[in-house]
């Protein structure tokens, strides 16, 4: 069984989010498909959606916070109010776009562990970093980890390097087999791999050893490619 989460990031409304999800929960309830799909869209598009047990809807992001004077942002009361307990920790356009430092990250990361959330985990590499070698690549990745209990046991972890977001040029399928055996070795969590997974590399991608599944962001905003997607990872 594997793991496909689609990430709207600013994309979708209240209207094309809530059109999306009735689409997808109803593919997979009429296919009787067993995957696991998370689906997270924007802040102002969360609500309480009716879907099978193995449609997540998730947050992309919130302050580690219940309420309270943080202008701009959320917190889990009102995740509650939809019973939201799922959330994007780490993400590399929160680290690097929205300068989100590993204490920020880590600090999140706790105050949502010790409420029972389930956490998809982004770390990642930029091309700098990647240009250095495996060792360079593979020390930063463990920087990622400062502050983070690995043996958390409602995480998954989502390698994607900060080059293949977004780019249409996806890492390699050596180098995600390298990092993800390294990823294995360091944790029992589900491991997928985000950037630039599309609908001809899905295949390819997700038959890598210790890759359980995909982070998905511009090749699932259309529902008619998700479901494309989805079925190739039967
Ligand atoms: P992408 O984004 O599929 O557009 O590369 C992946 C992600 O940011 O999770």
């Amino acid at each position: 069984m594997k793991i496909i989460a689609s990430n709207f990031k600013t994309n979708h409304t209240r209207q094309s989010t809530n059109e999306f999800i009735n689409d997808i929960n109803k593919f997979l309830k009429d296919e009787n498909i067993k995957n696991d799909i998370y689906i997270f869209p924007p802040s102002t598009a969360l609500d309480n959606f009716d879907t099978v047990s193995n449609l997540c809807i998730g947050t992309q992001n919130a302050f580690y916070v219940k309420d309270g004077p943080y202008t701009g942002e959320i917190g889990h009361s009102h995740l509650d109010e939809f019973d939201i307990k799922t959330i994007l920790i780490g993400h590399s356009e929160r680290r690097h776009i929205l300068d989100e430092t590993q204490k920020t990250v880590s600090l999140k990361f706790n105050y949502f562990k010790a409420l029972g959330y389930k956490i998809i985990y982004c770390v990642g590499e930029p091309l700098d970093i990647k240009n250095q070698g495996l060792s360079q690549t593979l020390g930063y990745i463990q920087e990622q980890f400062d502050g983070i209990d690995l043996s958390y046991k409602d995480m998954i972890v989502a390698y994607e390097p900060v080059w293949a977001i977004g780019t249409g040029v996806s890492c390699g399928l050596d180098d995600i087999a390298t990092i993800h055996k390294k990823l294995a070795k360091k944790t029992t969590a589900p491991l997928l791999y985000g950037g630039s997974v599309k609908l001809d590399n899905i295949k390819d991608i997700i038959n890598i050893p210790n890759v359980d599944g995909v982070l998905i962001g511009t090749a699932s905003w259309h529902k008619d490619d998700f479901k494309k997607i989805i079925e190739n990872c039967i």
